[in-house]
């Protein structure tokens, strides 16, 4: 696949050389100077970030996988952050950070080759590279190419695909420009009341001897991880920020809601729906700011506070101090900590508690919502979730300068080892000797019932021969998994079958057979990248038993840190513990492959050990073959952009609902102007910006805010279809400590001509207002 580069910041000429320099450095320095001291650069450490943000109108969300929340506007862009570990003269690793849903295979297959081309065949590949999402789930989607999550996007989404691709090629680049001599260091933090569990009754499932070692561990009695481990990335200097971090914790990317159109405000009693109201703006509008997307906070957050002082001036996301939040075992996990109740009005089961077994209110699961930490504060889970990426920023700041456990430096070889396993029939002998084998894909029936952080998932429930809503529905639904044979329902039980996906391979496969697994090594640190959501106690068996061997086959010694992250590369939904998977909740039914799912994780996981030693430098394990590559198939009913036109007498980025003349704001108050706009589909300006807040500085205007500041959006509406007007409506919301002074807002655009298609750029500028 061709992958245009559109970035204006390409510094490609000048990488290889970069990178060939730094080589020689090191082979003309002494060994010696390699050795691991603390302060001392044993490793060759690049970091970067790009923009990732596909069509942030029209086009579905992943995540909640419902087929109404379609985008309308933006809130915040999504990144994907690129860390490259070197062995001066040796192997080296990737990690991309993605702000989606989840990896992908389909778009990891087209990122390696881009590499390849760009880089050589052996730089990046399969087995280095590690393609994870952060687990948002109000970003773009339609990037996934299985057919399952493609139902509520209408098919794949080539501009979506695309902009990850091309946004990961970019960051990369830039990490691999920015290869130096650094250091390492390792930490172990705690993020309290970071999570809940979601699924506590299946928890508990789990043999009570187990359950007891981890008592303190986080959640109630245990039941979550509240540990979080931070990789610093430390330049030659040693300054004490580094030049950037990794951090692995997991807590669901839900905090902000689905919510619905129809969601009515008066679910949430604690607080008058007229505040909520005045908090957002107009009436109305609160309900469409919602199905914007809403990348989550986190990396903001953090990134800002933390490189505060070292780029105060530069905008979110073009920062060269990279932030990096990466989920662990995020499978039962929500970040509502406060638990999940009947959101019922009426019913005399309002505001209390859920059936705790079921998640049910009155025998559904749709009034059944989980509650973030603010949840008073807005009906959209907003605040809870600024309040969430706090917590998991002050774990880091914790780690890095807290007293009581210092960081660590970390010391050892970098390696990786990647194979495909095809986890449709997987034989393998469990440690009490027993032979067995995982089964096709399957789906239970609590999929559907979703989970407290947005019930109901996939609407595919609704494809019988009523009239659907959904024409990708109409279009694929004469392939609907074929019925479970025998075989099927025995090795998938005690699951009972709703859609059996790995029988499904027309039009093209409904979900993965064949995952990747896959590990770093980076010293005596190890990430699994797991190609699904772990459970936490799923995660525990992991770890541990990947710690054992490591340390038993003398790979790595007692200082072996041993994190999860995913999901990565593949998405295969969620892995259970045996235990659990008995429970069937919504964890359990999303476990494709069968009961020994996760054991068979643990013995395919454990055979990439070996190569992961000092002295299996370019060995790889044995592999099942590739899975096919399934984007060529792809069904899309997306149609295009038709055209843009301005109304009658009006021009496209003319201010009809400006600012009044000399107008005067104060900080909390809201900047509201409506231009007359275009689709923004027409040029997703990646690495650029829709909006600006501008200041006037002596005689010249200057940009304080782009689209990814929190403080500002915009909101998209096609007026006319037929006559191709539509409506841009950007805010700001003014933060507390603006400096006084003139203020603008801007509009960029892009508008398509009905005839010949030719996409022409615009401006639109408000009127000037005064901050004091
Ligand atoms: C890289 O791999 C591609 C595809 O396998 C192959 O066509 C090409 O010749 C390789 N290039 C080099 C330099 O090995
Ligand atoms: C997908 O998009 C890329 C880049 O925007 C383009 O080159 C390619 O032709 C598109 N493919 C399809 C099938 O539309
Ligand atoms: C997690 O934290 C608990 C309690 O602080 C501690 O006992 C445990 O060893 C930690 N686990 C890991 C994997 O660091
Ligand atoms: C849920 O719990 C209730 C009471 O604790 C029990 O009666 C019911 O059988 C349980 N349901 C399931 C499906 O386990
Ligand atoms: C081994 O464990 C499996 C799964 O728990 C169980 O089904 C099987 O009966 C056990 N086999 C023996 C020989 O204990
Ligand atoms: C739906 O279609 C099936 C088979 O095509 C038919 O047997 C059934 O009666 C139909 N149901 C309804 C409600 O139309
Ligand atoms: C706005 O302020 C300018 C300069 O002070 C003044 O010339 C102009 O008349 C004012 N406009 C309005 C509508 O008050
Ligand atoms: C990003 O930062 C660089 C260096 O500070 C600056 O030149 C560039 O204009 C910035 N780009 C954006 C989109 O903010
Ligand atoms: C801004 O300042 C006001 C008044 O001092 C305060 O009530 C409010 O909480 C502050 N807002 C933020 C986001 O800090
Ligand atoms: C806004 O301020 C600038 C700079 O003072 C001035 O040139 C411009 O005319 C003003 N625009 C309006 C509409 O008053």
């Amino acid at each position: 696949m061709h992958i245009p580069f559109i970035s204006p910041f390409v510094v490609s000429p000048f990488d290889s050389l970069h990178a060939l320099s730094t080589r020689l450095l090191y082979l003309l320095l002494p060994t010696s100077f390699f050795g691991w001291a603390p302060s001392g650069s044993n490793y060759l450490l690049g970091l970067g970030v790009a923009d990732i943000t596909g069509p942030t109108v029209e086009e579905n969300l992943m995540g909640y996988a419902v087929l109404s929340q379609v985008g309308t506007g933006l809130y915040m862009r999504q990144r994907v952050r690129a860390f490259i570990v070197a062995e001066p003269d040796g192997e080296r690793v990737l990690l991309l950070n993605a702000d989606i849903g989840m990896g992908d295979t389909g778009v990891r297959r087209a990122l390696l080759s881009a590499l390849a081309e760009e880089f050589g065949n052996d730089t990046y590949n399969a087995g280095n590279v590690a393609f994870v999402g952060t687990h948002q789930h109000s970003g773009v989607g339609g990037y996934l190419e299985n057919l399952l999550p493609q139902l509520t996007a209408l098919g794949l989404s080539n501009q979506s695909f695309s902009a990850i691709v091309q946004g990961s090629v970019l960051a990369t680049r830039r990490a691999h420009a920015s290869l130096t001599p650094g250091s390492l260091s390792v930490g172990t933090g705690r993020v309290e009341q970071g999570s809940r569990n979601r699924s506590p009754t299946a928890y508990l499932a789990n043999p009570s001897a187990e359950r007891a070692r981890y008592q303190q561990n986080g959640g109630e009695n245990g039941d979550q991880e509240w540990n979080m481990s931070v990789l610093r990335f430390e330049d030659a200097t040693g300054s004490a920020d580094g030049r950037g971090f990794l951090s692995f914790f997991a807590v669901h990317g839900t905090s902000v809601y689905e919510v619905r159109l129809s969601s009515p405000l008066s679910n949430y009693p604690q607080q008058p729906a007229e505040q909520h109201i005045s908090k957002w703006g107009q009436q109305g509008y609160c309900c469409i700011l919602v199905r914007m997307q809403v990348p989550h906070f986190i990396p903001y957050h953090c990134a800002n506070d933390l490189a505060a002082t070292i780029e105060p001036n530069s905008m979110p996301g073009n920062t060269t101090y990279v932030a990096g939040f990466v989920q662990g075992a995020v499978g039962d996990t929500s970040p509502n900590t406060l638990g999940a109740f009947c959101e019922s009005p009426g019913k005399p089961y309002d505001g209390l508690p859920c059936v705790a077994n079921s998640s049910t209110c009155g025998g559904a699961a749709q009034d059944c919502h989980g509650r973030g930490p603010l949840f008073t504060n807005d009906p959209f889970g907003f605040a809870s979730s600024l309040e969430i990426g706090r917590r998991q920023a002050d774990g880091v700041k914790q780690v890095f300068y807290g007293s009581g456990q210092a960081m660590t430096p970390v010391k050892g070889a970098v390696r990786s080892a990647h194979a495909y396993v095809d986890m449709s029939k997987h034989e393998f002998v469990l440690p009490n000797g027993t032979s067995v084998r995982t089964c096709p894909a399957a789906m239970g029936y609590s999929f559907a019932g979703g989970t407290t952080d947005g019930p109901g998932a996939f609407d595919f429930i609704q494809g019988d021969n009523k009239t659907s809503q959904n024409p990708f529905w109409e279009v694929v639904k004469r392939f609907v998994t074929p019925a479970p044979p025998k075989e099927q329902i025995a090795c998938q039980f005690p699951k009972p079958i709703l859609l059996n996906v790995g029988y499904a391979h027309e039009p093209y496969e409904w979900s993965p057979s064949t995952v990747d697994v896959q590990i770093l090594r980076i010293g005596n640190l190890v990430i699994l990248v797991i190609p699904g959501e772990l459970t936490t106690m799923a995660g525990r068996r992991m770890r541990e038993a990947i710690r054992a061997k490591l340390i038993s086959g003398g790979i790595v010694g007692e200082d072996a840190h041993v994190v999860v992250a995913g999901p990565a590369n593949t998405y295969s939904h969620y892995i259970t513990t045996p235990e659990e998977y008995a429970v069937q909740r919504y964890e359990g039914a999303s476990t494709l492959y069968g009961p020994h799912t996760l054991d068979a994780y643990l013995d395919r996981y454990t055979q990439l050990v070996p190569y992961l030693a000092d002295d299996a430098r370019g060995k790889a394990p044995p592999s099942d073959p590739a899975p096919e590559e399934q984007v060529s198939k792809a069904i899309s009913l997306k149609t295009g952009v038709k055209f843009d036109e301005p109304p009658i007498g009006k021009h496209f980025g003319q201010a009809v609902k400006d600012v009044k003349a000399n107008s005067t704001y104060a900080a909390g108050e809201r900047v509201e102007v409506k231009f007359v706009g275009a689709n923004p589909r027409n040029n997703l300006r990646l690495e650029g910006t829709f909006l600006a807040v501008e200041r006037l500085l002596g005689d010249k205007w200057t940009m304080l805010k782009s689209d990814s500041h929190p403080s500002t959006t915009l909101q998209w509406v096609r007026d006319s279809t037929i006559l191709g007007t539509s409506t841009v409506t950007i805010a700001w919301t003014i933060e507390n400590g603006t400096t006084d002074g003139l203020y603008r807002i801007v509009y960029y655009g892009d508008s398509k001509a009905a005839i010949g298609g030719k996409i022409t750029p615009f401006v639109g500028t408000s009127g000037n207002f005064t901050v004091v």
